[in-house]
C-alpha cells in the first residue's frame, strides 16, 4: 500500500533485467520503495541487479519468469502477490528482434510476438485480475511509438507494439472506477542494451530519462506518456502522413 505521502511502497518488475526497468526501480528506492520483486530469467545480469538494488536499501527477491512461457505466469506471479501487496506492476519485458532475418524466419518472428505480447497479455491480466483483487495499485507498460505506426524497417517489432498498447489501453478502461490504474509508456529510441551498437534516433533518450517520466507520470495519475514528450506531437503528425509520403520519410 502506498504511504501517506503517495509513495510507492513495492515494486514487481517482469523482465528484471530491462535497463528502464531498472532505472526506474532506483528512482523510485530513492524515494522509499522498499520491497522490489524482480520476475526475470536468471542470469548474471540479473545477480548483479539485485546486488545493486539491495545496495541501495531495497529488500529484493526475485522470481524465475519467462514471458513466453504463458501456462505458468498465474502460479509465478500469483506467488509474488500472495507474499504481499504490489503497488506497481512495471511490465518491461520485450524484444527487438531481428527484422531483416525474422521476415525470412516465420518461427522466428512468431517468437517476437510469443513474447512482446502474447507473454504481455497473459500477464497483464495476471497482475491486472491481483491489482483488483487488492483494490489498488498500478501496471505500467512500456509500449513504444514504434507502434504508434508500422515501419517497413521494422514492423514485426512495431505491430507487436501496436497490439501491446491497444491491449493495455483496453485492459486500463476496463479496469477505471476499480482503483487500479494502467499506465502506457510510449519511449522513442532509448539508448540501453536494446539498442546497443545501433545508431541513434532522433529524439533519442535515455534510461534514467523514461525512469524520470514514469515516476512522473505515476505520481500524476498519467494514461498514457511519451518519452521524450514532444514526440506525442511528431508521432500525431507522422500517423496522418500519406502512406506514400510515410515510406519515403520512414526509411529506417
Ligand atoms: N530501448 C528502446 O529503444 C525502447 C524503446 C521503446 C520501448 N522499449 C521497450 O521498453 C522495454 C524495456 O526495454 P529496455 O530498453 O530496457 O531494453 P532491455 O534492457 O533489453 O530490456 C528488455 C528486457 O526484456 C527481457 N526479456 C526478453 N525476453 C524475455 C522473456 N522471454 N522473458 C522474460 N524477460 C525477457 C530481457 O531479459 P533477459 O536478460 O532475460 O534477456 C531484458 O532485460 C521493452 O519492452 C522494450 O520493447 C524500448
Amino acid at each position: 500500500m502506498k504511504d501517506a505521502l503517495g509513495s510507492v511502497q513495492s515494486l514487481l518488475v517482469l523482465g528484471g533485467t530491462s535497463d528502464i526497468a531498472l532505472a526506474t526501480a532506483r528512482r523510485l528506492i530513492a524515494d522509499k520503495t522498499r520491497r522490489v520483486v524482480l520476475a526475470a530469467r536468471p542470469s548474471e545480469r540479473l545477480d548483479a541487479a539485485v546486488a545493486d538494488l539491495r545496495a541501495r536499501g531495497a529488500e529484493v527477491e526475485t522470481v524465475a519468469f519467462d514471458a513466453a512461457q504463458v501456462e505458468e505466469h498465474e502460479k509465478t506471479l500469483g506467488a509474488v502477490f500472495a507474499g504481499g501487496d504490489i503497488d506497481v506492476v512495471l511490465l518491461a519485458f520485450g524484444v527487438l528482434g531481428d527484422q531483416a532475418a525474422d521476415e525470412q524466419d516465420p518461427v522466428a518472428a512468431a517468437r517476437v510476438a510469443q513474447t512482446n505480447y502474447v507473454g504481455a497479455v497473459a500477464a497483464g491480466l495476471v497482475c491486472a485480475g491481483a491489482l483488483k483483487k487488492q483494490g489498488h495499485g498500478s501496471l505500467v507498460v512500456l509500449s513504444s511509438v514504434a507502434g504508434e505506426r508500422a515501419r517497413k524497417a521494422n514492423f514485426i517489432y512495431g505491430s507487436t507494439k501496436a497490439g501491446l498498447d491497444a491491449f493495455a489501453q483496453g485492459l486500463g478502461d476496463s479496469l477505471h472506477g476499480s482503483g487500479v490504474h494502467v499506465m502506457v509508456v510510449r519511449p522513442g529510441f532509448v539508448e540501453s542494451k536494446m539498442t546497443a551498437g545501433m545508431e541513434k534516433a532522433p529524439f533519442s533518450t535515455t534510461p534514467d530519462a523514461v525512469a524520470d517520466a514514469i515516476v512522473t507520470g505515476l505520481r500524476k495519475g498519467s494514461e498514457i506518456i511519451w518519452v521524450p514528450a514532444a514526440l506525442r506531437y511528431v508521432l500525431s503528425g507522422l500517423r496522418h502522413l500519406p502512406r506514400p509520403l510515410f515510406r519515403r520519410v520512414a526509411q529506417r
